[in-house]
């Protein structure tokens, strides 16, 4: 029998992906069709709100960071100096490298001017006139949309100066990185935009005090940008309308694994992971058990399959099962993989991304790494386990970004909730799974090491 979900989906009333899979979305002309820019104009010429209002509403939406870290956005916008001098900037976060996680890049190929709507209003509430998307270097697609998008709002008179005649203006830059992990920390990315080295900086001073080129600058996710459009349209009500208290709106999810539809689906905040996996992505492929569960990008605690089933797909329940929503980069495992060989794939890229100013990161992620690839292959002591996880703990908290402990907290989290594969690697002094790491299941939709999502695998619900 089919499973019914238990809690109300959006059915038709999607803030972000409010197209059907397959149509031509991402047009200027689609995009008005859909109501596209008639919030800009409210705003901008209606003057609906003031952009000190506007801030209230998105403070008053709930709206908390997508990027991963759940900061509430509004808060971080009244970060900024008051009264300042310096030309305020806006950076889209585009660089979505964390494994896992591929939501950004449907918006941006699917309904890029949903974002541009979100940069106009944004840059209106923070008093900006100068907005850069930064987008991931292997997401040619994602740039080639954004480009044309950005042309074509331009040339109807969305973007530019004095915008619907309102004296207000807004320029966007889309810039393309380099495909390095670290420019996706806010303050690498900063770096980057600049021409430098992608490395990040040392907090204080953030970039709301000094950002880009020296200026006070909010950097934001994409998907936060684009829920703005609909923040503003709807009041913070009405975004609330959807989600828990401390988790409101809708959330996209990209989806890898074992399971039969992977791909991005956007519900609201809150749905249960259950409904998710049965309703949305069609249940597991036949014949492949739940095994564990990666609910935010590869960075995040591990949970086992039984806990999984209980989880919604909100910030309070993450953290009550010991896990993190994260960037919604949600790996599914399945039964037959091997962790230790799982773990192993993700601190390879951990120590491949690490760009080496501090030496508990450079160094420990290539500790750890070395010592589970030991242990997979058969090589591993007795003291191993005890000691990886010690190298692990003492890398956390001790570095200028946190990257370190983006490899540090699966590395415990594997340990604590699969120790027994650990010791039976080492006391087998072989993996009892025959080095078992079923690509072909594993890797569907873009899932665990895999930094290139494949094409063919991201679909809208
Ligand atoms: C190593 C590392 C990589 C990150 N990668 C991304 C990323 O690809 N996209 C993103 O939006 N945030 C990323 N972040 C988080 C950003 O530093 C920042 O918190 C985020 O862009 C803020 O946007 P938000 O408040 O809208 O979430 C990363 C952080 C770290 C430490
Ligand atoms: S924690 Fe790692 S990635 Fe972050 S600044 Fe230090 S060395 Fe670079």
């Amino acid at each position: 029998m089919a499973h019914e979900s238990t809690y109300p989906v959006l059915d038709g009333h999607k803030i972000l992906l409010n197209f059907a899979r397959g149509t031509t979305s991402w047009p200027l002309s689609s995009y008005l069709q859909r109501g596209g820019y008639s919030t800009s104009k409210a705003v901008l010429v209606g003057k609906k709100y003031t952009p000190g209002e506007l801030i209230d509403v998105v403070k008053a939406s709930g709206l908390r960071g997508r990027g991963g870290a759940g900061f509430p956005t509004g808060l971080k916008w009244s970060f900024l100096p008051r009264g300042a001098t310096d030309p305020v900037q806006l950076v889209v976060n585009a660089d979505e490298s964390e494994p896992g996680t591929f939501k950004d890049r449907v918006v941006m190929e699917e309904n890029p001017h949903v974002l541009l709507e979100g940069c106009v209003l944004a840059c209106y509430a923070i008093g900006s006139d100068s907005c850069y998307i930064y987008i991931r270097g292997e997401y040619v697609p994602a740039i080639k949309r954004m480009v044309a998008a950005v042309e074509e709002a331009y040339a109807a008179g969305h973007l530019g100066s004095d915008i619907y005649g309102s004296g207000f203006t807004c320029n966007i830059t889309v810039h393309s990185g380099a495909g390095a992990y670290i420019c996706g920390e806010e303050t690498g990315l900063i770096e980057s935009l600049e021409g430098k080295k992608g490395q990040p900086r040392i907090k204080p001073p953030f970039p709301a005090v000094k950002g880009v080129f020296g200026y006070p600058t909010i950097v934001n996710n994409v998907e936060s940008i684009a829920a703005v459009t609909y923040i503003a349209h709807a009041g913070a009500d009405g975004y609330r309308a959807w989600g828990t208290e401390r988790s409101a709106g809708t959330k996209l999810f990209s989806v890898s694994g074992p399971v039969k539809r992977p791909g991005v689906y956007e519900v609201p905040m809150g749905y249960p992971f259950k409904d998710l996996l049965e309703v949305e992505c069609g249940g597991m492929l036949d014949g492949v058990g739940l095994k564990a569960l990666i609910v935010g990008g590869s960075s995040v605690p591990i949970v086992t399959g039984e806990t999984a089933l209980t989880i919604n797909m909100d910030y309070e329940s993450c953290e009550e099962h010991k896990t993190l929503l994260g960037s919604g980069g949600v790996i599914v495992i399945g039964e037959g993989t091997c962790m230790v060989r799982t773990l192993m794939t993700l601190l390879r890229f951990y120590h491949h991304e690490s760009c080496g100013q501090c030496t508990p990161c450079r160094e420990g992620t290539g500790w750890i790494e070395r010592i589970v690839t030991r242990i997979e292959n058969g090589e591993g002591n007795p003291g191993d386990i005890d000691e990886l996880y010690r190298i692990a703990d003492n890398m956390e908290l001790r570095t200028i970004c946190t990257l370190a402990d983006a490899a540090a907290w699966p590395t415990k989290s594997f340990i604590n909730v699969f120790r027994s594969e650990f010791e039976a690697h080492v006391q087998a002094r072989a993996c009892p799974y025959h080095n078992q790491f079923p690509d072909h299941l594993n890797l569907r939709g873009g899932g665990v090491p895999q930094r290139h999502a494949d094409p063919e695998h991201a679909f809208i619900a």
